[in-house]
């Protein structure tokens, strides 16, 4: 009998351990996009990998590691070739962030490159006739922060660059790109189709991308001479020469027809600025992301240091108690977002406090294991969201062991949707970043009190996440970021906790369907099929409110593998790796 129930026991155990490994690393991955494999989103690399967005733009990338440049000098080439190959989301008009790993130094920059408001902003500036209009922060001339992109290449390429390959080669590609155009893409057409009215709206941007009337449809040429105009113009005189003269002229002029109020005195206070990037551990791991203005490295952190207090690896992914915990520490975190987190310049934040491990453990303990805590008992703000899927993130190892992680945008599809007349630049609708009025939402139904407030000169909070991630012995072991607004906070999380917690493979970890909350509005919002039935009635029944949303994610990761690097591009989208 003994022999039998230790058969019986052995056999139990088996399958249990079948079970529950399989739980664990099964997840729930995307249907990758465009008929392609999941498979070709991945490359190996021994030495270096570029990971962006776009095919071609990765391709640009890798041809100036072969050339000897670094990181550094791909990474400027790449922020090119995606202004011209992705007018829907990043370009000379808008403005980002970069993170650079120094490996010789073991040290991390973080660079500040995000447009600020016209000097001659009011907190007020959207209210028109004694009314909020919040279409003015998203659409025409007032929507329209001081772009910094090219200040920023400038001033990454002065004093970060190896000047291997000279400043005007790394911009070459990207004009041939615009003079001789490309064929557009699916999601390109799907951003015009649904930007139409507002593009029809202002003629330059009419010429370009609805040319008589009709939007460019997938497979059309588009051809951006004006931009290769401008392009080639920056190429040669430098970075300065974009914000005089005639291209500077073109882009006011412009602004301002359209009810704009940017002027010549903007455009000197461009200069990125660079800072100390936030860091914070988890699980053994040194987590380095973007300090404020960005929102993303301090809510990162703060979700992941809450999730520290629960045993997610073991549940598994798919648990309802791993779910209520992650989606509980994400609205916490959201919260502090909207109350403490803006321009640095202008307001004080505790940031050492919003990190601390104590006050993680402090919030973990305000999570009821059974039961949500509905948003408006956190705080009493309301609002709804929607969705827009723009911007553009890209990861770069070179073979020296120096990184780069950069996130760009014009914030919207084709920003403010106003093309400087002449100069082909599509221009940002940042001020749609700051919080018009305490409680009334953006966009993303992002809400926010007075840090995140107009001012002269203020930057617009943001969420841009490049992140890094070292492991115990101070190895670089993660690259990335993605576009998607405030879910690129949860998207980063996401892809970390897949990898770290649940170790899955770094395609997998990509690939995972994702979910997210912002604390308002109060809804779980979750990528279809993620949730089996049962368990969305169990989350459901613990008084989550569900509903499906869009993906506006890109997900561009780099790993350290026993091969060198694995890099993917995340299947949502129509990029590549390439590995070296
Ligand atoms: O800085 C931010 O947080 C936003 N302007 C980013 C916009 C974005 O990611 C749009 N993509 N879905």
């Amino acid at each position: 009998m003994s022999r039998n129930r230790n058969r019986r026991n052995a056999l139990f155990l088996f399958l249990s351990f079948v079970f529950s490994t399989a739980c664990q690393s099964k997840l729930h991955l995307v249907e990758p996009s465009q008929g392609r494999t999941l498979e070709s989103y991945q490359a190996v690399g021994k030495k270096a990998m570029v990971v962006t967005p776009n095919r071609e733009a990765t391709k640009i990338g890798i041809a100036v590691l072969k050339k000897g440049g670094s990181a550094v000098d791909a990474a400027i080439a790449v922020s090119f070739a995606l202004s011209v190959l992705r007018p829907q989301s990043t370009g000379l008009g808008g403005g980002g962030f970069m993170l650079i790993y120094d490996h010789k130094n073991k040290k991390t920059v973080a660079l500040n490159f995000r447009e600020f408001a016209p000097l001659k902003s009011k907190a007020n500036m959207f209210i028109k006739k004694g009314v909020l209009d919040p279409k003015l922060a998203q659409e025409g001339g007032l929507a329209v922060a001081v772009p910094r992109f090219v200040a920023g290449m400038g001033d990454i390429y002065d004093f970060y660059a190896s000047k291997k390959v000279p400043w005007s080669d790394l911009i070459g590609p990207s004009i041939d790109l615009a003079e001789r155009g490309f064929s557009v893409y699916p999601h390109l057409a799907h951003a015009i189709e649904e930007k139409r009215d507002v593009l029809n709206h202002f003629s330059p941007s009419k010429n370009i991308f609805v040319p008589n009337g009709n939007p460019l449809k997938e497979g059309e040429m588009l051809i951006q001479k004006d931009l290769a105009k401008t392009l080639k113009a920056v190429a040669q005189k430098g970075w300065a020469g974009f914000y005089q003269g005639p291209i500077a002229a073109d882009i006011l002029r412009s602004v301002q027809r359209a009810g704009g109020i940017m002027t010549i005195d903007d455009l000197w206070h461009v200069e990125p600025i660079p800072a100390e990037p936030v860091a914070s551990t988890y699980r053994g791991y040194k987590i380095v992301s973007m300090p404020p203005p960005s929102s993303g490295g301090i809510t990162l952190m703060e979700i992941l240091n809450i999730l520290e207090n629960f045993p997610i690896a073991r549940q598994g992914p798919y648990n309802p108690k791993t779910v209520h915990e992650v989606v509980e520490a994400m609205k916490r975190a959201f919260l502090d977002r909207a109350k403490y987190l803006g321009d640095p310049r202008f307001i004080k934040m505790p940031v050492k406090g919003l990190l601390s491990k104590e006050y993680a453990e402090e919030l973990a303990g305000s999570i009821d294991p059974q039961k949500a805590t509905p948003s408006k008992n956190l705080s009493p703000l309301e609002s709804n969201s929607s969705l827009h899927e723009s911007t553009t993130h890209f990861s770069i190892v070179d073979e020296e062991g120096n990184a780069v992680a950069s996130t760009q945008t014009i914030n919207g599809y084709f920003g403010s949707g106003l093309v400087a007349q002449g100069s082909g630049i599509v221009l940002n609708n940042e001020m749609d970043d700051f919080s018009i009025e305490p409680g009334v939402p953006n966009a993303y139904g992002l809400i926010g009190g007075e840090a995140n407030v107009v001012a002269p000169g203020k930057i617009p909070l943001s969420s841009m996440t490049p992140t890094f991630v070292f492991d115990s012995k101070g190895d670089l072991v993660f690259v990335l970021g993605s576009p998607g607004g405030p879910k690129i906070i949860t998207a980063v999380l996401e892809t970390l906790l897949h990898s770290i917690d649940f170790k899955a493979k770094p395609l997998e970890a990509v690939a995972a369907k994702r979910y997210h909350h912002q604390w308002i509005p109060d809804v779980l919002q979750y990528e279809e099929g993620i949730f089996s039935q049962k368990l969305e009635r169990q989350l459901t029944a613990m008084g989550h409110s569900l509903q499906e949303t869009k993906a506006p994610w890109l997900i561009m990761l780099i790993a350290r593998s026993k091969e060198g690097f694995i890099g993917v591009s995340d299947p949502r989208g129509v990029g590549s790796a390439i590995g070296e």
